[in-house]
């Protein structure tokens, strides 16, 4: 018997790199999944590929700043699954400037993805959610939000607040079954470390105890231990999943 097996998770940003690891192995474990995102082709990819291997997903095109586009996303889910049992708002975008370099077009956009996103989502969701009243919602934050940085300041400041707004979301649904977590992921090879670095991704493994970049999976192995009932007793909790960068 699989991990999640007989539940429903919806993941945000999952047509590549960590969302994209999470809904297949989310899969592998048993449950269906609602692969979102913004990348149409590239996610109905991910779908067709877990559908052909034997599992159950759809995808909805999801942009995570917009609430129409949310109730529709749910509303799909509840269509195909008849429920929703665990949210991973795993979606978010990168940008490189100190706080001198930050216009504040780019500090609203940072928000308004890596934060207000998130926020649009859990409460899209929380119908089903509570319906589902053993439920699991995995905030995909930064090991950025835990310390000061030289560059990505409206990321950084973004992702720390997404690291509150989930014990929040933590403290006010634990009494309904809602368990609500936080990841901070170090550097993963992903299109996002790619580009943010210009091809000098393997710089980023400099003076990492583990000495290399970390996986899609590594990660997802976290979201699966958290969206599971082995995690049943943790909730308000920042997990880092960092190759040691915070230590
Ligand atoms: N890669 C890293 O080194 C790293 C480090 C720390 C934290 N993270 C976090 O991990 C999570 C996953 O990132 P990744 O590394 O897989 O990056 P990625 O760029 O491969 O994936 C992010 C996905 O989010 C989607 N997305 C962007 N804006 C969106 C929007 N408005 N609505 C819906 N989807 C949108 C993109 O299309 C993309 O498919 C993110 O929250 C990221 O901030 C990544």
């Amino acid at each position: 018997m699989g991990r999640l097996e007989g539940k429903v998770g919806l993941i945000t940003g999952s047509a590549q790199g960590q969302g994209a690891a999470e809904a297949k192995l989310f899969s592998n474990e048993g449950a269906s999944v609602v692969v979102s995102d913004m990348l149409t082709e590239m996610g109905e990819e991910i779908a067709n590929d877990i559908n052909g291997n034997g599992g159950q997903a759809i995808f909805v095109p999801l942009d995570v700043t917009s609430t129409e586009q949310w109730k529709n996303a749910i509303s799909k889910a509840e269509e195909a699954f008849g429920k929703l049992d665990i949210l991973v708002n795993n979606a978010a975008i990168w940008s490189p400037e100190n706080i001198e370099d930050t216009t504040e077009e780019l500090w609203d956009k940072m928000y308004a993805v890596n934060t207000k996103g998130p926020f649009l989502g859990t409460k899209a969701a929380l119908p089903l959610l509570r319906k589902s009243g053993n439920a699991s919602i995995i905030n995909i934050a930064s090991g950025s939000a835990l310390k000061g940085a030289k560059g990505a300041t409206a990321y950084a400041s973004a992702k720390a607040a997404l690291a509150n707004f989930t014990r929040s979301t933590a403290v006010q649904f634990g009494p309904e079954g809602i368990r609500a977590n936080c990841i901070h992921p170090g550097p993963v090879n992903t299109i996002m470390l790619r580009t943010g670095m210009k091809g000098n991704h393997e710089k980023a493994v400099n003076n990492l105890p583990i000495g290399r970049l970390g996986l899609p999976e590594d990660l997802a192995y976290a979201a699966l231990y958290l969206a599971s009932d082995e995690a049943s007793y943790v909730t308000g909790a920042e997990i880092c999943i960092d190759g040691g960068l915070i230590a």
